[in-house]
């Protein structure tokens, strides 16, 4: 299982990747604006989130064309090996995916609503492809199905491309989504912080410092 935080709010990521259990982080431009990063900052940024402990970052690719994203994806991947470049599961961004992954670049096809843009992220040759779990819900969607139905895809092609959960809104979503073959989840740090929040395990834990404390004394 791989998890990532999905923010650009350097002091929450702090914190979360002190917890161990996080793989990296995942952007997007939204995320970026409310973290207050510019793209002119992007190599700082991702140079600090290194020194967190985080093993990859995701970075979205932003311009109008196929050629534009292209062109700014090699520029993200050029940052680090570590850096995994997002595109939209469009036309464009589709097009822009096969081409970085053809030149060895890792790329997460995102925004991804139906079976069949999996497959088409898989065909694109990209790493991952991150459905948005909470927003097919929203929508009127069944999204646990629809990923369940991707993952399926996925496996019955014998495609590489992996996929990246990404809009989860529960701690519960995360066992449901690994039981239907989901490893890789991103999570937002109000989600992330839930994890840590059970309250058996909490009370259970300060049973145990109390006895240890007792002990002690
Ligand atoms: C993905 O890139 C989005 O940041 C994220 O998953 C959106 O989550 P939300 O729908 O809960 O806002």
């Amino acid at each position: 299982m791989k998890l990532y935080i999905d923010s650009a709010d350097l002091s929450h990521i702090e914190a979360l990747m002190k917890s161990g259990v996080f793989h990296g982080v995942t952007t997007n431009p939204l995320i970026l604006k409310a973290g207050g990063i510019r793209l002119a900052e992007l190599a700082d940024f991702a140079d600090r989130v290194f020194s967190l402990g985080a093993r990859e970052i995701l970075f979205q690719r932003w311009g109008g064309d196929e050629t534009e994203y292209y062109w700014n994806g090699l520029g993200l991947a050029d940052m680090s090996s570590q850096v995994v470049v997002k595109l939209p599961a469009t036309r464009e961004g589709l097009a822009a995916a096969a081409r970085l992954s053809g030149e060895g670049i890792r790329t997460c096809v995102t925004a991804v609503y139906s079976p069949y843009q999996a497959l088409l992220a898989a065909a694109a040759f990209a790493a991952f492809a991150a459905p948005y779990l909470g927003r097919m819900n929203d929508a009127g969607r069944d999204g646990h199905a629809m990923i369940a139905q991707m993952a399926e895809a996925l496996r019955h092609t014998e495609s590489a491309t992996e996929i990246l959960a990404a809009s989860v809104r529960s701690p519960e979503d995360i066992a449901r989504l690994a039981r239907q073959g989901v490893s890789h989840i991103t999570l937002s740090p109000a989600v992330a912080d839930m994890l840590f929040k059970e309250s058996l395990t909490l009370e259970a834990a300060g049973a145990f410092d109390e006895a240890a404390q007792e002990l002690s004394g």
